[in-house]
């Protein structure tokens, strides 16, 4: 009978791997704590109507690529395929704003999107989402950058590129689309089916298109950076004066859209050669409205997300820096030692050392070889002859030396030796 395997797309993070993992999420939590984020944990399962209404029908995440089920006849459910939506939802459903509007949350964990496989890609992907409610200062979308460069940076991830765009507000993007509406209208026949479909929808996601066609029409497409109003146009300058004060580089990509519909001004990505065609690290953006439009009040915001997946990838940690062998392996021979491992091997570990033992019924040369195989630290040697003499062999695993040392007082004289070293 064949094994059951994972469902496409959705991947095991194996032990090896979860060590990386462990130090990427205590790092982000380090820093987003010391720029003043707070942990919320929301549920991966929310109304349908919540994404549909937030990242916007038109968008390919909600056209084709949602993990949506009617649930039970009663309602459409859908596993979350972004967390922003969520974050905001629940700041609106406890009134967070009742007590002081600015509120700054970040949340760790998976995100669904039904995409097509590939390097970087997966339907089951995981994301450090940060967002920054109450504040339209543009320095706030400064200061939302510099947490995530400095996040990227303390991962060590090098070569990235941050690249940063204004997708103006509900004043200047009526007059773009118009101007957007009309160039491509030109040019109907030559866009993609999807494109044809999308210029009646939403014309800006013409921009999220990867025909090779529809790249080429959009390359002379006009750009949102020559329609914004007097307002975006000045929050724009001065978050880019306020990413200089800290001597960040930025590259202006004006065709750069981002593929949900919520936001309005500021938006960025963190790219890097290294992941081929899947490029982003990180993106986000303001979406000052999204909130109103969600049914609260007018209260603005600003966040973003890292896809740990690809983080892990490009980040020049290793896997072996995360391993932790064994401090103590205890070999022992025979029914007596092997009661006594038992009873001292799990002693040691209920005191913070990390013991492992011999399996009985092997011998001392397998069980040794095991001690060598997991890079044991040190091993202790019981058998028969040595518990009747009262003793017992300690090695030095990397030293190659072999002391005796009496059973009396076994765990301190361990715990002595093994924390010391
Ligand atoms: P996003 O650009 O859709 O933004 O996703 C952010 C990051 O998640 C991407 O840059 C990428 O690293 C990772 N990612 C996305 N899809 C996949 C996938 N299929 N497989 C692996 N990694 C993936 C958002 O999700 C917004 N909610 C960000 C945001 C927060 N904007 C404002 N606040």
């Amino acid at each position: 009978m064949e094994i059951i395997t994972a469902v496409r797309g959705f991947k095991d993070i194996l032990p090896k791997e979860t060590g990386k993992w462990q130090y990427i999420e205590k790092l982000a939590r380090e820093i987003l704590a010391d720029f003043g984020f707070r942990e919320i944990r929301i549920p991966i399962l929310e109304k349908t109507e919540l994404f549909k209404r937030s990242i916007g029908e038109s968008t390919d995440i909600v056209e084709k690529e949602m993990y949506t089920f009617l649930d039970r006849g009663d309602e459409y459910l859908t596993l979350r395929p972004e967390a922003t939506a969520s974050v905001i939802r629940a700041y609106l459903e406890h009134a967070m704003y009742s007590q002081d509007p600015v509120a700054r949350l970040f949340t760790i964990g998976p995100m669904f999107r039904r995409e097509r496989p590939q390097k970087g890609r997966y339907r089951q992907f995981h994301q450090i989402n940060a967002e920054v409610l109450g504040l339209d200062d543009p320095r706030t979308d400064a200061e939302v950058i510099l947490v995530l460069l400095q996040f990227l940076m303390r991962a060590e991830i090098s070569d990235l590129r941050l690249q940063i765009n204004s997708l103006g507000c509900k004043e200047c993007r009526p007059s773009f689309r118009k101007a957007l509406s009309d160039f491509l209208r030109g040019k109907e026949g030559q866009l993609c089916k999807d494109c044809q479909r999308r210029l009646g929808a939403n014309p800006l996601r013409v921009f999220d298109c990867k025909t090779v066609d529809c790249i080429k029409i959009i390359n002379d497409a006009p750009q949102i950076i020559d329609f914004l109003c007097p307002d975006c146009m000045d929050h724009f300058t001065k978050v880019k004066e306020a990413l200089s004060m800290f001597e960040i580089g930025f590259e202006v990509n004006p065709k750069m859209v981002r593929g949900l519909d919520y936001y309005a001004k500021t938006t960025f990505e963190v790219v890097t050669e290294h992941l081929g065609a899947q490029n982003a690290v990180a993106g986000g953006g303001r979406y000052d409205g999204l909130l109103k439009d969600l049914g609260g009040p007018d209260i603005p915001g600003i966040g973003f997300a890292i896809g740990i997946e690809r983080l892990i990838s490009i980040s020049s940690l290793t896997d072996e820096k995360f391993f932790a062998p064994p401090q103590l392996f205890i070999a022992a021979i025979g029914d007596r030692a092997q009661k006594l491992a038992f009873y001292v091997c799990n002693r040691l570990r209920t005191i913070g050392i990390q013991a492992e033992m011999g399996y009985g019924g092997k011998s001392l040369k397998s069980q040794m070889k095991r001690a060598d195989k997991l890079f044991s630290r040190y091993a202790l040697i019981l058998g028969e002859r040595e518990i009747s003499e009262n003793k017992a062999e300690f090695r030095d695993m990397r030293q190659g030396t072999q002391e005796t040392i009496v059973l009396d007082h076994l765990e301190e004289t361990i715990t002595r030796i093994v924390k010391g070293s």
